[in-house]
C-alpha cells in the first residue's frame, strides 16, 4: 500500500463540469475528498461547488492552453488547504460523424487537439507537478471503447487511441516517482456529450442493440472506476486500460449471428 494512502484524494479533473468528471467529482466529495473542475464550461457544476465550500473550486479554462492550464495550476494551490495527488483527464469535445471524404481538417484537428493534446498538456502541467512533489499520486486517462472498435469513426477514435499510447508512455516515465497513469475506456454513457443535439432516438436504440447489457451506462458507474484508479486500492496498476462497456467490445463480433438474445426482463440493471 502506498505511503500516503491515508491521505484525502485532492483531485483536478478536466472536464469535471459536466458527464463523467462531473460524476467523479461528486464521489471523490461524497468520499471527504478535495476537488478542482478545470472547464470550458462551469455553468453545470455550480450546485456542487455551493454545496461543498473549500473542499471544491472550478476554473474555467481551456485544456489546450498550457498557458492558462499554469494560471490554473497556481491557482488551484492557493485555493486547496491539501496537495492535489489525482488528475483525471475527461475533457474532450464530441465528433461529428463523417466520412473521410467529406471530413475537413479543421473538425480533425479540433477533435484531435481537444482530447489528445489536452490530455497531454494536463499531464505535463498537472501531472509534473504531482511527480515533482513528495507524494503518491494517480493520474486517469479517458480512452473510449472507440480506440479498440474504431469503425469509420476517424478522428475521435485515433486521438482516444494515441491517448492509450501516451497513458502507457507516462505510466513508464513516472513509474518510480510514485505516479501512476491509467486509462479507462467506457462504452456509451448517458450524457451531454452522446445525448447531442443531432443523434435521434434511433441512434441511440442502436447503441443500445449493441451493448450486451442492453442499456447506456451512467456516468457514476465510469466515475466508480476513475476512483478506484485514483485510490490506494489500485497501488499496482499502472499502464492499463480498463474497459468498462456493459459488455459492447466482447460482443462485437457476435452482430452477424443476429444481434443479442434478449431476455423479457429487460436490459442489465446499472
Ligand atoms: N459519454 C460517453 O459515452 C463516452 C464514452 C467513451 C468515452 N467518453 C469520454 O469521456 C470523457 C467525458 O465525456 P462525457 O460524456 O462526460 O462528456 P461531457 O460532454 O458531458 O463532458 C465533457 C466536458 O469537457 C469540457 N470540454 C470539452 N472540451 C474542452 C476543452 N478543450 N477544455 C476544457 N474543457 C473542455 C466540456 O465543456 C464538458 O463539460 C470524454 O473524454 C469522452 O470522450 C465518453
Amino acid at each position: 500500500m502506498n505511503e500516503n494512502a491515508s491521505d484525502p484524494l485532492s483531485v483536478v479533473v478536466t472536464g469535471g463540469g459536466s458527464g463523467i468528471g462531473l460524476a467523479t467529482v461528486e464521489l471523490v466529495l461524497q468520499r471527504g475528498g478535495y476537488a478542482a473542475i478545470v472547464d470550458g464550461d462551469v455553468e453545470r457544476a455550480d450546485p456542487l461547488v455551493r454545496g461543498y465550500p473549500g473542499r471544491l473550486h472550478a476554473f474555467v479554462g481551456n485544456v489546450i492552453d498550457e498557458q492558462r492550464m499554469r494560471q490554473v495550476s497556481e491557482e488551484i494551490g492557493q485555493c486547496l488547504s491539501v496537495s492535489v495527488n489525482a488528475l483525471v483527464n475527461c475533457a474532450g469535445a464530441p465528433s461529428v460523424a463523417a466520412s473521410i471524404e467529406d471530413d475537413t481538417v479543421e473538425h480533425w484537428s479540433r477533435i484531435v487537439e481537444s482530447h489528445l493534446t489536452g490530455t497531454y498538456v494536463s499531464c505535463k502541467v498537472f501531472g509534473s507537478a504531482i511527480a515533482g512533489s513528495s507524494t503518491t499520486g494517480s493520474i486517469v486517462n479517458l480512452a473510449s471503447v472507440v480506440a479498440l472498435r474504431p469503425g469509420p469513426v476517424l478522428a475521435y477514435g485515433a486521438a482516444k487511441s494515441g491517448i492509450i499510447n501516451l497513458t502507457e508512455s507516462l505510466a513508464t516515465h513516472w513509474a518510480t516517482a510514485n505516479v501512476r497513469v491509467n486509462a479507462v475506456a467506457p462504452g456509451w454513457t448517458d450524457t451531454p456529450f452522446v445525448r447531442r443535439t443531432d443523434r435521434t432516438e434511433k441512434d441511440l436504440q442502436t447503441i443500445i442493440d449493441a451493448t450486451p447489457q442492453a442499456r447506456m451506462l451512467q456516468p457514476v458507474e465510469v466515475a466508480e472506476v476513475i476512483y478506484f484508479l485514483i485510490s490506494s486500492a489500485s497501488s499496482a496498476v499502472t499502464g492499463a486500460t480498463i474497459v468498462c462497456d456493459g459488455g459492447y467490445v466482447a460482443g462485437s463480433g457476435w452482430a452477424p449471428y443476429g444481434g443479442f438474445r434478449r431476455r423479457a426482463s429487460g436490459a442489465a440493471r446499472p
